[in-house]
């Protein structure tokens, strides 16, 4: 596996690549790789002739007094992950090559970016959506590959694709649970162990929401409500929200029919975690 730190050199292996007509696909990370990253590695490996895995701590997706300084790193782990899982090419860029001294341009994906996190976190998808165009031209990818638990962040990027007419399959990959049902995220590893029992209120909450899909419920309120109060049962959560939206636009579903998706962010001590679950076909 090659590593590189240079954009230049980065761009020059993705353009001799694609010129011998190799696709490739793109893992975008922040690293401290769990095995929810390592699935999409895999499937990028077996859908593509060559799999770039990327690692940034964006910074422009992080808002003042959020975790960007503490966020977990691992690179040496991250390089041996990425090795063993097959990928070609791990990049690890510095802030100061993708955001040089008069950096002015960036992305706006305007209605799906503004509830859920967007309402919590002003600003976040615009540093997502920003990031992910600029590792697109970086490195040419015929796919990326995303995980569902960011749900809205997989909205708001194939909102971006279609809009800017690129060429690139925007491929969502299952959420990776832990044995409990907690979501994989590299933020899991703030956790204190009381903290993570308490941690899996969210999956928890999100099967309560599965089962008044199952039962035929429609009103919204009631997910809501079923949701709010296994979430509250935990003494060190708090909840920033908890939503049932349409899928594809993310607006909040008064009533449920077919298809909705439930989402939520609750603190956990001073972690912020988010999860989601899409309820379609009822079992
Ligand atoms: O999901 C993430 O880890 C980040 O938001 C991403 C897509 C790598 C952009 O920085």
């Amino acid at each position: 596996m090659r590593v590189f730190d240079s954009t230049a050199d980065m761009k020059r292996w993705a353009w001799e690549h694609r010129l011998e007509g190799k696709s490739i696909g793109l893992v975008p990370t922040m690293g401290y790789l769990h095995e929810g990253h390592i699935s999409l590695v895999r499937r990028a490996r077996a859908e593509n002739d060559l799999v770039v895995v990327s690692l940034f701590v964006n910074p422009t997706q992080f808002g003042p007094g959020e975790d960007l300084e503490r966020y977990p790193r691992d690179p040496e782990g991250d390089e041996r992950k990425c090795a063993e899982a097959g990928a070609n090419v791990l990049y690890m860029p510095t802030a100061a090559q993708l955001y040089p001294p008069g950096f002015q341009t960036y992305v706006e994906v305007d209605k799906v970016s503004r509830p859920l996190c967007g309402a919590s976190r002003p600003g976040h998808f615009r540093g997502v959506a920003t990031i992910v165009l600029k590792l697109f031209s970086i490195v040419q990818p015929s796919a990326a590959y995303f995980g569902r638990k960011d749900h809205q962040q997989l909205q708001v990027i194939t909102t971006m694709v279609r809009d800017l007419d690129l060429n690139i399959r925007i491929v969502p990959c299952e959420t990776i649970r832990e044995k409990d049902g907690l979501a994989m995220s590299s933020r899991n590893a703030y956790l204190a162990s009381h903290e993570r029992r308490q941690a899996v209120c969210l999956y928890q909450a999100l099967l309560e929401a599965r089962r008044l899909f199952n039962d035929g419920e429609r009103s919204a309120e009631r997910y809501l409500r079923a949701m709010r109060e296994r979430v509250e049962q935990e003494p060190d959560a708090r909840i920033d929200y908890v939503s049932l939206v349409d899928p594809e636009t993310l607006e909040d579903l008064q009533e449920v029919q077919d298809r909705a998706v439930a989402a939520l962010a609750v603190k956990i001590g001073s972690t912020r975690l988010i999860d989601n679950m899409l309820l379609e076909g009822r079992t």
